[in-house]
């Protein structure tokens, strides 16, 4: 029986593979230890050997910092320190000669304090006033009870007019008031300005957030004294009509490619932002396997996560999208700590674990995102001291909980070490010379220990590395319309150390085996002669080892962290 697949529309960004850079870290050409978009252009042939399809940039915008360009104060410049705009032309035109796209970072829930709106509308400017969200406190308090993401009240007073301000990040991040019209016009021009310059799409930075709870009304308060102040501030009545508006006025008109960041959504949401027919987002990024291992300071915890949560969550996604709208895969990104170092093995088996998260990610149905630095299995930094660490969540979080005696200064440390957001942005590895071959001098925040060994240039002289087997996965997913547009199924569900799925494409088959633990794991699969397969990708040399194969079942003998996938054609 052909497995139906004919109400998948096909689109290029369907069959892309992208990286994301995060600048700051990537390269420094110009020695003040802060990388750049020179930085950026003299690693296009980097990327183009790797071959993936398409950059995702971190924010390049004019910004204060606050949160490493997260704080846009223009958005229609380029960071001082990142480069000028013809730096960014040059770069956009040398990735198109290579063959990859770039898609800019929209931060439209808020802007940077210092951005020319919100100084105007501090200044009570007619026009301006009403661009972010202004409101009487409450008999001297804030005017509702909302936590914000990086600790501490939504709220902040501004002493010159007695008026609060909503700011769901830091108090530098003013929340932009998408309700009013002029502020959705000033970004449908400013997304125009970057499509005119030929940008191929567009990351959209916590987009379920523009759309506010009217009234905005108190968060719930649970027993342990925490508000949820998130469910009101996402996913929120008029989301789509302003999503459907962007597309409507603007995107519409340009072949791009839009994956919206999306916390705390579900699948029904998920269709509404992403479905094929709804004209909003190409895809968005959720975040329940990023919560699988999170404890009661939810992110600060040093909980493991457990692989049938895991594979449940995956399968879920994989089928409850299926024909109706597209995932995106990624096991990392700026805001995570390093893949290998949480759901593999970074000390004994990291290289080994590192191509079987690669194999089991970019095997499944979806656009895979790598971050920076994966296609070298680098690791979490684990610095000794607080003052290493320039995260500005980590450094909030690391106060918070240190002085109201929640958490002991070595516990939190130990926290930050599993979870902490400087652990994706310590300075891309490019060679074993001082400072990583990332600068010449000292950088903004200094390199992993490890560079030493975990480098780009070792890598690639090493066929058996890391960066290979994500270059074949990136051949692959090229080759075979399966891996794109297959079925997913999920196989022995509840199988505590083993995540075994198979894809079905027409009357085509791919089996995909991952062991996810450090021990030999004897597993069985429904009967299948795999002998007689295609093996496509394995991450140790050779075919697996197949120990018994009847009417009933194929046994097979799984070395520690081995993973494969096997194409049977009919
Ligand atoms: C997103 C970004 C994160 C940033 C936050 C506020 O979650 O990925 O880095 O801090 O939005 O803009
Ligand atoms: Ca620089």
């Amino acid at each position: 029986m052909k497995t139906v697949t004919h109400d998948i529309p096909h689109a290029w960004w369907q069959q892309a593979v992208v990286y994301q850079i995060y600048p700051r870290s990537f390269m420094d050409s110009n020695r003040d230890g802060i990388g750049d978009l020179k930085g950026i252009l003299q690693k296009i042939d980097y990327l183009k050997e790797l071959g993936i399809d398409v950059i995702w940039l971190s924010p390049i915008f004019q910004s204060p910092n606050a949160d490493n360009g997260y704080d846009i104060s223009d958005y229609q410049d380029i960071m001082k320190e990142f480069g000028s705009m013809s730096d960014f032309d040059e770069l956009l035109e040398s990735a198109h000669q290579a063959g990859i796209k770039i898609l800019l970072d929209l931060v439209v829930n808020h802007t940077s304090n210092q951005h020319p709106w919100f100084i105007k509308s501090r200044e009570q400017d007619k026009h301006f006033r009403d661009y972010y969200f202004w409101r009487d406190g409450k008999d001297g308090a804030p005017p509702n009870n909302w936590t914000g993401v990086f600790g501490g009240s939504t709220w902040e007073l501004d002493q010159q007019t007695g008026q609060y301000y909503l700011h769901l990040f830091t108090p530098e991040q003013p929340d932009l008031n998408w309700e009013n019209p002029a502020v959705r016009k000033e970004i449908q021009e400013m997304v125009r300005f970057w499509l005119e310059k030929g940008v191929d799409g567009f990351r959209m930075d916590v987009i379920n957030c523009i759309s506010k709870t009217p009234g905005l009304p108190d968060g719930r308060v649970d027993a342990s004294g925490q508000v949820d102040s998130f469910s009101l501030c996402t996913n929120g009545p008029r989301v789509h009509e302003y999503l459907q508006e962007l597309y409507q006025t603007v995107l519409s008109q340009y072949d791009v490619m839009t994956v919206g960041e999306t916390p705390a959504v579900s699948i029904s949401d998920a269709v509404l932002y992403a479905g094929f027919d709804r004209q909003e987002l190409n895809m968005i990024f959720q975040f329940e396997h990023m919560e699988l291992d999170h404890g009661s300071f939810g992110k600060w915890s040093e909980k493991r996560f457990d692989l049938v949560d895991l594979k449940r969550c995956m399968e879920k996604w994989q089928t409850g999208l299926y024909g109706t709208a597209w995932n995106s895969l990624y096991w990392n990104n700026h805001d995570q700590p390093r893949a290998v170092s949480r759901f593999g093995n970074d000390q004994e088996y990291r290289t080994i674990s590192a191509k079987m998260l690669a194999i089991c990610l970019h095997m499944l149905q979806g656009t895979p995102y790598i971050y920076q630095g994966e296609e070298l299995g680098m690791t979490n930094a684990r610095f000794s001291s607080i003052d290493d660490y320039r995260d500005i969540e980590t450094l909030n979080a690391y106060r918070d909980l240190t002085e109201s005696g929640k958490v002991s200064s070595e516990q939190m440390l130990r926290y930050i070490h599993k979870a902490g957001r400087d652990n994706a942005r310590t300075p891309m590895q490019w060679n074993a010379d001082r400072y990583a071959g990332f600068s010449t001098v000292e950088p903004w925040i200094s390199p992993n220990e490890n560079y030493k060994t975990i480098n780009a240039q070792y890598q690639l002289a090493d066929k058996d590395s890391v960066f290979y087997c994500y270059q074949k996965l990136i051949q692959l997913r090229k080759q075979h319309h399966i891996i794109v547009y297959g079925s997913f199924h999920l196989i022995g569900e509840d199988h505590p150390q083993v995540f075994c799925y198979q894809r079905c494409y027409e009357d085509d088959k791919l089996w995909v085996v991952c062991n996810f633990c450090d021990e030999t794991v004897e597993y069985s699969i429904p009967p299948v002669d795999l002998t007689q397969g295609e093996l496509l990708i394995r991450n140790y040399n050779g075919m697996p080892t197949i120990t018994s194969q009847s009417g009933q079942n194929t046994l097979i003998r799984l070395l520690p962290y081995e993973a494969f996938a096997i194409l049977c054609t009919a």
